[in-house]
């Protein structure tokens, strides 16, 4: 049975464990720190020298690291595209914005230990050569911007951070900036655009490839809290050490937030790939199951963009048996939770926020209340997106309000088709189509049935089939 593996979660949850740094180094803190600063410089042919910077940087790609943000991009790759001869400064920015619905996993650290975040972002900017760095956290989180500020405080006391680091030569500051509250600040790019002072405007990439042309047009890095954080563990433990955690090309370990409808709801904290999501939802050590009388109806796996799972749904996995790829029919709830087996049954481990709804929801009112969240959050740059998802809103509002038609479930279908696949300039074109392609393909009957029992309810009131769809969607309350 699955137990939960604390590699992040270590300590901060444990009695008398506090955020200060005197806690943090009675627990081993900074020791990675230190280790980083002293890495000889290793001889290599021909006269030339393999600095530490470039040895961390391998090794953080030998451990397999990918971001924990939600695209799941290797670390090591992503490091390695930044641009290092333009001459520019290179920036690293920590994205704390953790807005995606059903997430709080980030939180947590920098809430209960938040001397694990600085020490991975200083140990990354020291890989990276990076003199400035900034923690971008949402807004609505103003006791995690406070306790940071005391955090750096203290680790610039110690000369964890500031001139001359612990005697090595290198210099570093820090500096928080809070968020003005939007989903949108949460994209790389959107959330440079802000921390240059502007509307989260993301930028269309080509050419703005943070790596090259990310704050102020200099070379940047945009790594989640939970990736930085597994830097320092990398550095303490080796890239081969880590990348034995978790299953292959899915290494280490992820933090799951679970919500919804299981007895024990929070952060859970397992080797990448070694519980399934059953395991997750039911077993003791984690969701300990439904509320009592209760069947699982739905699963969203990822964060409320990621694509919806039915209960009972099936897929087909290719998996290793004896040395062979074998191709093996899997439940849903025997899904391994990892990167690939997510997005190879056709959803995302996104955020690693698992939503779950027994049978006592309506599942047209829950993506009413996701599609009225992306409606509202579209940053309006792009037609399809800022259009799109404001029709997915209405029709679903209208649904949901007694105004349904059967040929709705079709509607939202349609409008979610023609949003992602490169007509926008950001992912979020996607995060909003899949609820809705999803929800609808997998509950269709629940979408028709609630649009035909409006039109009957209408029909017998002597209002007919009413108004076509768009006269319904230009008259609606909503927006
Ligand atoms: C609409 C949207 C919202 C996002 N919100 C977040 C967020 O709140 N936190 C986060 O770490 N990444 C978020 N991302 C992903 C970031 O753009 C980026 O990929 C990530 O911070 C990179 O870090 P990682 O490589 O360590 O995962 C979001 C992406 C999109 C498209
Ligand atoms: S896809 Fe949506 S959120 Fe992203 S830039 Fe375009 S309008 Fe803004």
């Amino acid at each position: 049975m699955p137990q939960e593996f604390k590699l992040i979660l270590k300590h901060l949850d444990n009695p008398g464990y506090t955020p200060d740094i005197e806690c943090y180094l009675r627990h081993g803190g900074y020791d990675a720190l230190k280790k980083a600063l002293a890495i000889p410089a290793v001889e290599l042919p021909e006269g030339k020298k393999k600095s530490a910077q470039e040895q961390i940087r391998d090794d953080v790609m030998k451990s397999g690291l990918r971001g924990r943000g939600g695209a799941g991009f290797s670390c090591g790759l992503k490091w390695s595209f930044v641009d290092r001869r333009s001459g520019k400064p290179i920036y690293l920015i920590c994205n704390a914005d953790e807005s995606e619905p059903g997430t709080f996993k980030d939180r947590q650290i920098i809430h209960k230990d938040p001397h694990q975040l600085i020490e991975g972002m200083i140990i990354s900017c020291f890989a990276n050569d990076v003199k400035l760095a900034y923690i971008y956290i949402r807004g609505e989180m103003p006791k995690g911007a406070k306790l940071l500020n005391a955090a750096l405080k203290e680790a610039r006391a110690k000369n964890f951070l500031g001139k001359n680091i612990l005697g090595s030569g290198y210099d570093l500051e820090i500096h928080v900036h809070r968020g003005a509250g939007a989903y949108i600040c949460g994209e790389e790019t959107g959330l440079i655009e802000s921390l240059e002072g502007k509307r989260p405007y993301p930028r269309i990439k080509p050419p703005y490839f943070p790596a090259v042309l990310g704050l102020y047009m200099c070379p940047t890095i945009v790594n989640n809290v939970e990736t930085l954080c597994n830097v320092k563990h990398i550095v303490a433990m080796g890239g081969a050490e880590f990348a034995k955690l978790g299953t292959p090309n899915n290494t280490g370990t992820r933090i799951v937030s679970l919500s919804g409808h299981v007895k024990r709801p929070g952060y859970y904290e397992i080797e990448t790939g070694k519980a399934t999501i059953g395991q997750l939802i039911n077993d003791p050590a984690f969701g300990g199951g439904l509320r009592d009388g209760r069947k699982l109806k739905a699963v969203i796996p990822g964060g409320s963009s990621a694509k919806v799972f039915k209960a009972g749904e099936k897929f087909k996995l290719k998996r290793k048996v004896d040395g062979k790829d074998v191709e093996q029919e899997v439940d849903m709830l025997d899904l391994p939770y990892d990167f690939d087996s997510l997005i190879a049954a056709g959803s995302m481990s996104g955020s690693s926020a698992i939503i779950v709804m027994d049978d006592s929801v309506d599942i047209v009112e829950a993506l009413a209340n996701i599609s009225e969240f992306y409606a509202h959050e579209s940053c309006g740059q792009c037609t399809p997106c800022r259009e799109g998802s404001l029709w997915m809103s209405k029709t679903l509002h209208r649904l949901t309000h007694g105004q349904g038609r059967k040929s709705d479930a079709d509607y939202l279908v349609k409008i979610a088709d023609n949003i992602p696949g490169g007509k926008t300039i950001c992912a979020f074109g996607e995060a909003c189509s899949w609820p809705v392609q999803s929800f609808v393909a997998k509950f269709k009957d629940e979408f028709v049935a609630k649009g035909a029992a409006d039109e009957v309810r209408r029909a017998k009131e002597g209002k007919g089939a009413g108004p076509t769809h768009e006269m319904k969607i230009a008259a609606s309350p909503q927006h």
